[in-house]
């Protein structure tokens, strides 16, 4: 366990966070966004290894049907495992998406070569990550991933504790959970 000392002015916000399976075929690309995660503020709420059986991937991406990617994505998302992520912080979901960087690749690389996908995205769909874009979006998504989570729960008896720092990080299960004597 390593304590933690991040304290947070404002309420913090979730988001879902997902590392695609091209970037979990590689330990060294995993270990390094779940450091990146770590490093830029994020609490690790919940974190899930999975893969997607077809229907999952048609499922979570239905609003894209039709588009002529569609095919090519729903195969992609249920090709391997892949990490998921509740993360919270202030405004998760706009600093999420700006590590991430641009949907495509190579405008990832020449505008935004530090981010994510401009660091280690593959094609425009095998872009290593996924992040929530809305508030809307992130309550569907995290219902998806982690249909046990209950976001308000969370919200109303965690956060609190959570944004004044009172947690540790546990190096076994890769989240943070609050001090016992909280
Ligand atoms: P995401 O939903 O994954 O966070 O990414 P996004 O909002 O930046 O991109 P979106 O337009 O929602 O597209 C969802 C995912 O579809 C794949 N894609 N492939 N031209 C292509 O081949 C193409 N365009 C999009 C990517 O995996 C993208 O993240
Ligand atoms: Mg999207």
């Amino acid at each position: 366990m390593l304590l933690t000392t991040h304290r947070y002015a404002k309420a913090l916000q979730l988001t879902l966070a997902v590392i695609k399976p091209d970037a979990v075929a590689h330990p060294v690309i995993m270990e390094a966004l779940h450091q990146k995660i770590l490093e830029n503020n994020f609490v690790i709420v919940r974190c899930r290894d999975l893969v997607w059986r077809r229907q999952d991937s048609e499922k979570f991406y239905e609003e894209h049907a039709g588009r002529f990617f569609y095919q090519r994505l729903v195969e992609f998302m249920s090709s391997g495992p892949m990490r998921a992520y509740v993360l919270a912080r202030e405004d998760a979901i706009t600093v999420w998406r700006e590590l991430m960087g641009p949907t495509r690749v190579f405008r990832a690389r020449f505008t935004s070569p530090t981010t994510i996908r401009g660091q280690f995205g593959l094609t425009d769909t095998r872009n290593t990550s996924h992040g929530s874009d809305s508030l809307e979006s992130a309550q569907r998504e995290i219902a998806f991933f982690f249909p046990e989570f209950r976001v308000e729960e969370w919200m109303e008896k965690e956060e609190p504790s959570f944004r004044r720092g009172l947690m540790e990080y546990d190096q076994q299960r890769l989240i943070h959970k609050l001090l016992a004597h909280h």
